[in-house]
C-alpha cells in the first residue's frame, strides 16, 4: 500500500535541516557565498560523522541571512511535508542562526516563519515552532536563546528545545534555560539518547524537567529506564532514518523503535533532517512497514500518540486530529 496519503504527525523535524540542496544552492548564489564544499558529486549533502553533519549543517544555513530568507525557507518545507502527507508539523527554530540571539531581531524572522506557515494552512498542513538552543554553543548561549523564545512564547511559538552535541557540556547546566522557558509556558524537549547512553536521557527528565525526549533511542540499553520511561508516559521523538543515515544502527531492521514500543513506551515518527538523510515521513513509514511489519493501524496508533504530545492547544489538536 501506498502511505503517502495517510496523514502523519511529525514532531520532531529542524527547519534549516529541511532544506533541499538545491534551494541552499539556489541562495548561497544570490548571495555570493560558496557551499560547494558541503555538497557531493550528486548535490547532496556530504558529511562522514555526526560533528561533521553539525559543521554542513551549520554551513548551510549561512546563506539564509534575512526574515523574508526564512519566509522562503518555510513556505518551502512545509510544501515538502505536506506532499508527504503531514499535516500538523513541529519544527525547531534557532535563535542562532536567524539574528544571532538578538531578541528584536529574532522576532521579525520569527513574524516571517509564522506569516509563511499561517499561508501553508491551505496546503493542509499546521505548523508550530519549537524555539530550540543549540548545545555546543555552551549554556549562556542557552540562556539568550530563551531569552528569545519567551520573546515569542504563545501562539505559533509553542515550545523549548535543546539540538546540538549530546556530549558537549553536562545537562545540568542547561537548567536555568529551561527554567526561564517554563516560566514563559512553553512546552519542553530535549536531544538526549541519540549520541550518549541512558544516563543523558536521564539527565534530561531529572535536570531540564522535559516532558518529550528527542530520540531518546538509546534507553534501550538501560531495561530499568525503558520500564521508568513506559511508567512515566515519557514521549520519544524517534528518527529512524536518521538514526540509521548518522551510523547509530546499521538498518531500520536494527532499530530498537519496535522493541521501545513493544515495551510500552510512547514512540512517534520523525525526519529530523530530511534531505540530510534521504527522507521524508513516506519513506519513514514504508521502512517500518518493511522492517516490522507495521500496517495502517499501527501508524494510526503512533499519530495518536503524537496527536496527544504534541506542543499545540487544544483546539488546534481537534482540528488536526
Ligand atoms: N541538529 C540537527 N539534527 C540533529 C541531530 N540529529 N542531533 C542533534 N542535533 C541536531
Ligand atoms: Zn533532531
Amino acid at each position: 500500500m501506498s502511505f503517502k496519503t495517510l496523514p502523519k504527525i511529525e514532531l520532531h523535524h529542524h527547519l534549516e535541516g529541511a532544506a533541499p540542496p538545491a534551494f541552499v544552492r539556489d541562495m548561497a548564489r544570490a548571495k555570493g557565498f560558496d557551499v560547494s564544499g558541503i555538497f557531493d558529486a550528486n548535490g547532496a549533502y556530504q558529511y562522514d560523522d555526526f560533528l561533521q553533519f553539525l559543521d554542513v549543517y551549520e554551513a548551510a544555513t549561512k546563506p539564509f541571512q534575512t526574515p523574508d530568507d526564512y519566509a522562503l525557507l518555510t513556505a518551502i518545507v512545509l510544501g515538502e511535508a505536506a506532499e508527504a502527507g503531514v499535516v500538523y508539523l513541529e519544527s525547531f527554530l534557532s535563535p542562532d542562526f536567524c539574528g544571532g540571539r538578538d531578541p528584536g531581531a529574532w522576532r521579525e524572522y520569527f513574524h516571517a516563519m509564522w506569516e509563511a506557515a499561517l499561508s501553508a494552512e491551505e496546503l493542509g498542513i499546521t505548523m508550530r515552532g519549537i524555539v530550540t538552543a543549540i548545545r555546543h554553543f555552551g549554556p549562556e548561549a542557552a540562556r539568550e536563546v530563551a531569552a528569545c523564545a519567551r520573546e515569542t512564547a504563545g501562539g505559533f511559538v509553542t515550545g523549548f528545545g535543546l539540538a546540538g552535541n549530546e556530549n558537549a557540556g553536562k545537562t545540568a547546566d542547561f537548567a536555568y534555560a529551561f527554567d526561564m522557558a517554563r516560566e514563559a509556558g512553553l512546552r519542553l524537549t530535549a536531544h538526549a539518547g541519540e549520541w550518549a547512553g541512558p544516563t543523558s536521557v536521564r539527565d534530561a527528565l531529572e535536570h531540564l524537567g522535559v516532558e518529550r525526549i528527542g530520540h531518546g533511542v538509546r534507553a534501550i540499553e538501560d531495561p530499568a529506564l525503558v520500564a521508568d520511561l513506559a511508567a512515566r508516559g515519557t514521549v520519544l521523538e524517534v528518527c529512524p532514518g536518521s538514526n540509521v543515515a548518522l551510523g547509530i544502527y546499521p538498518s531500520y531492521a536494527d532499530h530498537p523503535i519496535a522493541r521501545l514500543r513493544d515495551a510500552g513506551v510512547k514512540v512517534t515518527v520523525s525526519t529530523d533532517d530530511p534531505p540530510f538523510f534521504h527522507t521524508d515521513m513516506t519513506r519513514e513509514y514504508e521502512e517500518l512497514a518493511r522492517a516490522f511489519g507495521w500496517d495502517e493501524a499501527d501508524f494510526a496508533a503512533l499519530n495518536r500518540v503524537a496527536l496527544e504530545a504534541a506542543f499545540c492547544d487544544d483546539d488546534t489538536r481537534v482540528r488536526i486530529a
